[in-house]
């Protein structure tokens, strides 16, 4: 879906709210590389991340279709990162549950900006009449375990050592499920 524009201020910052558009494929496709490389929360190590500007440009096209939700954020006009859900599977027996993701440059964590982009997603997703939201954060994520609790998400299992990093340790998935 394509979301109204929309300004708000928060903390003393001047945030920006919209749809992406075919032309933000450049800036998109940068960011998940650097962002993969700032955090061990997400789900690839920054050297597999390579996508094409053509591919992120058919991911901004997908995720713009009605039932879908990408929701990009700018700080005092920089571009902070985004959120985003859509439909989990493709049968009409998953039809009812939406799959969500976020993240931001480690520079515009900790402004409350996910709180915002969340509840935005969360607000969507109802309105489109879908019943559950499903999420996947890794252990030793607390801010995003905190955020999301916070939210109404509750766990509902794990899946232990799903992710082993390049320095031999590992962490677990945790799934969790906000009802709508
Ligand atoms: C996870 C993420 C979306 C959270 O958004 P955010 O705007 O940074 O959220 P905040 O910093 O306001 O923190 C959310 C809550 O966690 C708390 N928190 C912050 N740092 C924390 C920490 N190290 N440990 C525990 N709680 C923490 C905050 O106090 C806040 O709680 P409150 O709302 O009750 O005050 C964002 O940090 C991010 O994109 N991180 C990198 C990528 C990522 O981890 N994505 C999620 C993958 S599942």
């Amino acid at each position: 879906m394509i979301l109204k524009e929309e300004k708000l201020t928060l903390n003393g910052h001047e945030i920006f709210l919209r749809s992406a558009k075919p032309e933000d494929a450049p800036m998109l496709k940068d960011y998940l590389k650097i962002v993969s490389g700032e955090t061990r929360f997400l789900s690839k190590e920054a050297d597999e991340v390579n996508i094409t500007e053509e591919q992120e440009a058919a991911f901004i096209e997908k995720m713009n279709r009605p039932r879908n939700m990408l929701i990009i954020a700018f700080v005092d006009g920089e571009y902070a990162g985004n959120c985003s859900f859509d439909v989990q599977g493709e049968s009409r027996r998953n039809a009812h549950r939406a799959d969500f993701g976020i993240a931001l440059f480690q520079k515009f964590t900790g402004i409350g900006l996910g709180r915002i982009l969340m509840e935005k997603a969360l607000n969507r997703a109802k309105e489109l009449g879908y019943t559950q939201m499903e999420l996947t954060v890794v252990s030793g994520n607390e801010r995003a375990q905190k955020l999301y609790k916070s939210l109404g998400f509750e766990e509902y299992g794990r899946l232990p050592n799903a992710n082993k990093y390049d320095d031999g340790t590992f962490s677990d998935d945790i799934f969790m499920v906000k009802k709508l």
